[in-house]
C-alpha cells in the first residue's frame, strides 16, 4: 500500500508539474488512456487472489479517482491561466491620447458645392456633368449664340490650338450652359437637372480666375413658367444663406439663350462697409436666369410649343466668397495651408438640409 501512496503522490506531482493544457493531456492518456499506468494495473486484478483483488481495487480506484480530479482540477485552472493571459494581451489602453485632429480640410469651394447641391437635391434636381473641353456647337450655336453674335465677345473664350469640328476650334467651356444642350440632346423633358461645374474664361483679378465654377440649372415641362422659376430661386437663396428673410427681386436683362431673361438680387446690407446677406435695404446680383428659348429648345429637337422651361446659372465661386466671407477669388486657387486651416470645413460633415448645411451643432470650420 505504500507504493500505491507513493505511486498516487508521484503522479498528482506530475500533474501539478505540467504547464500546458498539451503536457497535462499526454499525462492523462499515459496514466488513464485505454494502455496508461493505471488501467494497465487494473488489468492486472484479474490474476489476483480474491480476497487481494478486493483490497486492490479499492486502492486503485482510489487512485485512479484522485488522479482524474487532480486532472480535470489542473485543465480548469490552465484554461482560466491561458484566458487570463489572452484578455491581458488584447487588452485596449484606454489611458493612450486620442487621435491627433484631423488634419486635412473640405476647400471652402467643395463645401458650397455639396451644400448647393444638397439644396437643389431637396428640391428634386439631379446633378448633370459635360466635357470642360467643348465643341463650338454646345458652347455656343445650340444656345442661341450663333458664329459672329456680339454675345460670344462677351466671353473672354479660350480656344485649343490643335483639333477642330465643323471647321470650328474646340474651347474649354465658357458656361456650364453647354451641359444644358447635352442633357437635353440625350434625354427628353420633363428634365430637372443642376450641373455644376467648371469654367474657364480669359480675365484676371480679385473676383475673376482664368478657371472658375457655376451652377447652372434647368427644367424643362409642359407647364413650366415664370412664377416657378422666381418660386424656385427664392426658395434656393434662403435655404443656401441658411436665413428665413432673403428678399429677391429680378431686373430684366439680356442671354441669348433665354427669352426672357433677368437677372437676380438678393438682399443685402452694406452697413460700414460691412456686406451682410439678409433684409438691409440694398441689393447685390447673384444670378442670370431667364424662360429657356424656344431656339435651344428647337436645336435639341424639343418641340417648344410642346414644352417650356426655365433656366438658371449661379457663379459657385462668388456663392462660397459671399456666404463665407472670402474678400479675393484668387486664394481660392492658391494651395495656402494656412488659408485652407482657415476657411476650410472639417471632412465628413457633409452637408444636407437635414442636418444643417453649414452648421451642424457648432460651426463646422
Ligand atoms: N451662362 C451664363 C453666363 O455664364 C449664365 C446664365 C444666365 C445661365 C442665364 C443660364 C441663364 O442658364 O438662364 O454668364
Amino acid at each position: 500500500m505504500d507504493e500505491m501512496k507513493t505511486l498516487q503522490e508521484d503522479l498528482l506531482k506530475q500533474v501539478g508539474q505540467a504547464s500546458s493544457l498539451a503536457d497535462l493531456d499526454a499525462l492523462r492518456v499515459s496514466v488513464l488512456g485505454k494502455k496508461g499506468l493505471i488501467t494497465e494495473k487494473m488489468k492486472t486484478l484479474g490474476q489476483m487472489a480474491p480476497e487481494e483483488r478486493k483490497a486492490a481495487g479499492q486502492a486503485f480506484n482510489t487512485l485512479k479517482d484522485a488522479v482524474a480530479d487532480a486532472i480535470a482540477a489542473k485543465k480548469e485552472a490552465l484554461e482560466d491561466a491561458e484566458i487570463n493571459a489572452r484578455l491581458a494581451a488584447e487588452a485596449v489602453d484606454v489611458t493612450l491620447p486620442v487621435r491627433p485632429e484631423t488634419q486635412g480640410r473640405i476647400h471652402p469651394l467643395y463645401q458650397t458645392y455639396d451644400e448647393v447641391v444638397a439644396v437643389f437635391g431637396q428640391m428634386g434636381f439631379a446633378v448633370a456633368e459635360g466635357p470642360d473641353i467643348e465643341d463650338d456647337f454646345h458652347n455656343f450655336s445650340a444656345l442661341n449664340m450663333p458664329k459672329n453674335h456680339p454675345a460670344r465677345q462677351m466671353q473672354d473664350t479660350f480656344y485649343l490650338q490643335k483639333g477642330e469640328e465643323n471647321g470650328e476650334k474646340y474651347v474649354l467651356r465658357t458656361q456650364t450652359s453647354a451641359v444644358q444642350i447635352r442633357f437635353m440632346e440625350n434625354n427628353r423633358p420633363p428634365v430637372r437637372i443642376i450641373v455644376p461645374g467648371r469654367t474657364y474664361r480669359c480675365d484676371y483679378d480679385a473676383t475673376h480666375a482664368p478657371m472658375f465654377h457655376q451652377i447652372e440649372g434647368l427644367i424643362v415641362d409642359t407647364e413650366t413658367n415664370m412664377a416657378h422659376l422666381k418660386g424656385c430661386l427664392a426658395e434656393f437663396v434662403r435655404t443656401f444663406f441658411e436665413l428665413d428673410d432673403v428678399p429677391v427681386r429680378f431686373r430684366p436683362s439680356f442671354f441669348p439663350f433665354t427669352e426672357p431673361s433677368a437677372e437676380m438680387d438678393i438682399g443685402c446690407s452694406r452697413a460700414n462697409g460691412e456686406l451682410k446677406i439678409g433684409n438691409g435695404g440694398d441689393w447685390l446680383e447673384i444670378l442670370g436666369c431667364g424662360m429657356v428659348h424656344p431656339n435651344v429648345l428647337r436645336a435639341c429637337g424639343i418641340d417648344p410649343d410642346v414644352y417650356q422651361g426655365f433656366a438658371f446659372g449661379i457663379g459657385l465661386d462668388r456663392l462660397a466668397m459671399l456666404k463665407y466671407a472670402i474678400p479675393d477669388l484668387r486664394t481660392f486657387f492658391e494651395s495656402d495651408l494656412r488659408w485652407m486651416k482657415h476657411y476650410g470645413f472639417v471632412p465628413l460633415d457633409v452637408p444636407s438640409t437635414g442636418s444643417g448645411l453649414s452648421m451642424t451643432g457648432g460651426n463646422k470650420r
